[in-house]
C-alpha cells in the first residue's frame, strides 16, 4: 500500500456526540482511506474505480450536508448561513474537480484523494466543530434550567 501514511484513524476529538453525525462522519473517513488505497498508480484501474467511486461519495456528502442543515435549522444555530454556503461551494467545486479528474485535465486519484481529505478535516475540525460547541452549551443550558433531556435525542 504506497499511501499508508495518509490513511486517517477516526479519533474522539472529530466526536460531536450525535451518533448520527459521528456515524457518517466515521463513514467519510472510511471512504477516504479506501480511496488511498485504491490509489496504485495504474491508470486505467484508477479511473475505473474512481467512476465508481465517487457517486457513492457524493451521494454521501449530499446526505450528510442535508443532514447537518437539518440539525441547524432545528437548534436555530446563529452561523446556519455561513456553514451552508460552505456545504453549497463545495459540493459546486467537488463536482468541477471531479469533471477535471474525469477528462484528465488535472488530479491523480492520489491528489483528489487528498483534496478530499483536507477538506474533510478542515471543515469537521472548524466549521462543524462551531455548531457542536453551540448544540453542546444549549444541552448543557437545558439542563441547568432543569429539563434534564437531552436535545441531541430529538435532533438523532
Ligand atoms: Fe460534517
Ligand atoms: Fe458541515
Amino acid at each position: 500500500m504506497k499511501y499508508s501514511s495518509e490513511l486517517i484513524t477516526w479519533s474522539s476529538t472529530f466526536s460531536c456526540g450525535i451518533k448520527l453525525i459521528d456515524g457518517q462522519h466515521k463513514e467519510f473517513i472510511t471512504l477516504v482511506n479506501e480511496m488511498f488505497c485504491h490509489a496504485t498508480g495504474n491508470e486505467e484501474q484508477e479511473h475505473e474505480y474512481f467512476s465508481k467511486v465517487i457517486k457513492k461519495a457524493v451521494h454521501h456528502i449530499k446526505v450528510h450536508f442535508a443532514t447537518e442543515e437539518k440539525i441547524m435549522r432545528t437548534i436555530h444555530y446563529p452561523g446556519y448561513a455561513e456553514h451552508k454556503r460552505d456545504h453549497d461551494s463545495f459540493v459546486f467545486e467537488i463536482l468541477g474537480n471531479i469533471r477535471d479528474y474525469e477528462t484528465e485535465k488535472h488530479y491523480t486519484l492520489y491528489s483528489f484523494t487528498k483534496y478530499l481529505k483536507e477538506w474533510i478535516l478542515s471543515h469537521i475540525g472548524v466549521m462543524d466543530k462551531q455548531y457542536f460547541l453551540y448544540l453542546k452549551k444549549m444541552v448543557v443550558a437545558r439542563k441547568a434550567g432543569g429539563r434534564s433531556r437531552d436535545v441531541s435525542a430529538d435532533i438523532a
